[in-house]
């Protein structure tokens, strides 16, 4: 067993590093302040392939695997939470569905140009009644011959007001439970298909959510990503990927925090002597040492397990429901080791508390991620 990142992964990792401090620290402040989107580190991430990181060249993405991805997450998300759920959503929700499951047409009408950058995916499942409980949707989507037709509401998606291409989860044969469910590809701008007002979020509040709502929308049945009632499955298997994304972010959140803690305590004097010389300020970054690292392995755990083909689904759901909870924590002593400064903005941590709050819920909340590592143990 090795523990070292190969050199490749090394430059990955650097590089991404270097992006971050360049492109995303000087503004992130002000960004999440007026809830303002990424707009030009968006365009630079798709330029660095950032993107379509584990999407063959051949359809225009970087061709690499997920242990890049999580690495590249974990260094944005230390500095902007935003910019890496951007880059999150997009990449495993979006990119890794068509990929997966699209066909050749889908791939080169849709991914390519999402893989390469030039445009902007969202992925709706969650409805106004239908989060945690996946299966109850409610869009619809009537089967008309050669084209469906969409109606319903999808609620908090992710890049919902900068996307070009929406992959949408909605309910075609209600009789068949889950396996009525199939998922498409809308294109923004097409006729009946609104864009909701932006959520006023207490984090991540850099990236755009919206309800989406869908009103007699024309859907081509060329749009269809699978075999009819295929959907759901499509939805389930994307977020076993996403969730090892999301622990990523949550990792790279604790870290950025852990980060400035340290820093921060090497810095501040009372009583004479630097407060991480405080037996109390040292366990509390002890503490958040251990937790970060425990994160960081699961996480590439389970990345290591899909690059190499092997069911991930329970390691994901590990890795999401420990990092989150670690980001959570970690976060919160960060502002305790910075006192009465860590609760200004200009210090990052108060927002990195609240940018990790999220982190608990979307993909799954910590509840669902304990349902999922159960039913696989009792499974097993
Ligand atoms: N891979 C493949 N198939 C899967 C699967 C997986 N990981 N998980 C379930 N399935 C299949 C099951 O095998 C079953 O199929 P069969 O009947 O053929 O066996 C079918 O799907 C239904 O599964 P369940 O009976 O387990 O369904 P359930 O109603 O009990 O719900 C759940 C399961 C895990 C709770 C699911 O509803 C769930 O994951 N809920 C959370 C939803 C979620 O994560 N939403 C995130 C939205 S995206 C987002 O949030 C993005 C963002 O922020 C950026
Ligand atoms: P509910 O499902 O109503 O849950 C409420 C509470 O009950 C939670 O604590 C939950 O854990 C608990 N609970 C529910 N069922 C159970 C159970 N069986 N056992 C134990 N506890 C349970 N969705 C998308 O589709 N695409 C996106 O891009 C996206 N981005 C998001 C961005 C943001 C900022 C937010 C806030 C949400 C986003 N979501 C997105 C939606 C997100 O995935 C859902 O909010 C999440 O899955 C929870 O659903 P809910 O909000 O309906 O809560």
């Amino acid at each position: 067993m090795n523990f070292n990142l190969s050199e490749e992964h090394q430059m990955i990792q650097q590089a991404a590093k270097d992006f971050a401090e360049q492109e995303l620290k000087a503004g992130v402040i002000e960004r999440d302040e007026k809830a303002e989107f990424p707009y030009d580190a968006v365009k630079k991430m798709g330029e660095l392939g950032f993107m379509g990181m584990m999407i063959p060249e051949s359809y225009g993405g970087a061709g690499l695997d997920c242990l890049a991805y999580t690495l590249v997450l974990e260094e944005i998300a230390k500095i902007d939470a935003s910019a890496a759920v951007i880059m999150s959503a997009h990449n495993s929700l979006v990119c890794y569905g068509l990929y997966e499951f699209g066909t050749e047409n889908q791939k080169q009408q849709f991914l390519r140009p999402l893989a390469s950058g030039q445009k902007l995916g969202a992925f709706a499942l969650s409805e106004p009644e239908a989060g945690s409980d996946a299966t109850s949707q409610h869009t619809h989507a009537l089967d008309m011959g050669d084209h469906y037709l969409l109606n319903g509401t999808k609620n908090w998606i992710t890049n919902g007001g900068n996307a070009d291409f929406y992959l949408v989860i909605a309910q075609t044969d209600i009789s068949k439970g889950h396996k009525g469910i199939n998922a498409f590809i809308v294109e923004k701008g097409t006729a009946g298909f609104e864009i909701g007002p932006k959520e006023n979020k207490l984090g991540i509040r850099s990236s755009d959510t919206h309800s989406l709502l869908f009103t007699d929308v024309k859907v081509p049945k060329e749009n269809r990503i699978g075999a009819d009632g295929f959907g759901f499955k499509c939805a389930m298997q994307t977020l076993d990927g996403g969730r090892i994304g999301i622990a990523a972010q949550a990792l790279g959140i604790a870290a950025g925090a852990y980060d400035l803690a340290l820093a921060y305590s090497k810095a501040r004097k009372t009583f004479g002597k630097p407060i991480s010389e405080h037996q109390a300020i040292q366990f509390k970054l002890a503490d958040m040492e251990v937790e970060i690292e425990a994160a960081r392995l699961l996480t590439r755990k389970a990345a290591w397990l899909k690059d190499s083909h092997q069911p991930y689904s329970k390691e994901a759901a590990m890795a999401k429901l420990f990092a989150s909870e670690v980001a959570m924590k970690t976060t919160i002593e960060a502002i305790q080791v910075h006192g009465g400064y860590g609760y200004v903005k200009e210090y990052h941590v108060e927002r990195l508390m609240r940018d990790a709050k999220i982190t608990q819920i979307y993909e799954g909340t910590s509840e669902i991620q304990r349902l999922v590592i159960a039913r696989e143990i009792l499974r097993a």
